[in-house]
């Protein structure tokens, strides 16, 4: 029935389609195992290029951090917000020329530290004197974000403004108040 060539051939067609079909796993399972192992290592190579630039980024835009600088939000500071800012100051400072618990406040941007003749100033503020002659807005700001800390020995008690955009509002409006 069966001469030897049939079951070469057979054997053969056999054979070549196992082969075949062994040649294509082979093939796909080596692409894919290329492309997934070259992927995870490339996007591991990725991973390690993009990780050591982001902390320095972070460390280049450290200034950012600590928010905006003063002079920009000084720049487009709103003395009408810093109206309101003001009634944390109201119970101890007048914009009338009298003084309450502290000094008047009209016309101290760009006054001299401490130079309100008749009011009793501490010895604190009278040091400061020395650090900021003026109270220039720069000096304000520096004073009015934590006044203790700017000027030891103050007899403000007042904790002091942590929000730069109050700070400066605050002081547009003081500039206003002549
Ligand atoms: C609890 C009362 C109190 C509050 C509230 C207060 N201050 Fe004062 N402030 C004082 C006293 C008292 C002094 C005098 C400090 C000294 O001699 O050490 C002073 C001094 C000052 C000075 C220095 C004036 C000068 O003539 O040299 C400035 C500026 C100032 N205050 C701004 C403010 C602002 C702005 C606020 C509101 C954000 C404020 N203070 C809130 C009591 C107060």
């Amino acid at each position: 029935m069966f001469d030897t060539m049939t079951v070469t051939k057979a054997a053969g067609a056999f054979i070549g389609a196992l082969l075949f079909l062994m040649l294509m796993k082979w093939a796909a399972s080596g692409i894919f195992h290329v492309g997934a192992s070259g992927h995870g290592a490339e996007g591991e190579g990725h991973a390690q290029a993009y990780t050591i630039p982001v902390p320095e980024t972070a460390e280049a835009g450290a200034p950012a951090d600590e928010g905006p600088d003063f002079a920009t939000v000084m720049a487009s500071a709103d003395a009408a917000a810093g109206e309101k800012v003001f009634a944390k100051c109201k119970a101890c400072h007048k914009l009338d020329g009298s003084d309450g618990v502290g000094p008047h406040l009209n016309g101290v941007v760009g006054r001299p530290v401490a130079s309100i003749g008749g009011f009793s100033y501490s010895d604190g503020m009278k040091a400061h004197v020395a650090d900021a002659p003026d109270w220039t807005p720069e000096a304000l700001e520096h004073f009015l974000l934590n006044p203790k800390a700017a000027a030891p020995g103050t007899k403000m008690t007042f904790n002091g403004l942590p929000k730069v955009e109050e700070r400066a509002n605050l002081i547009a409006y003081l500039e206003t108040q002549q």
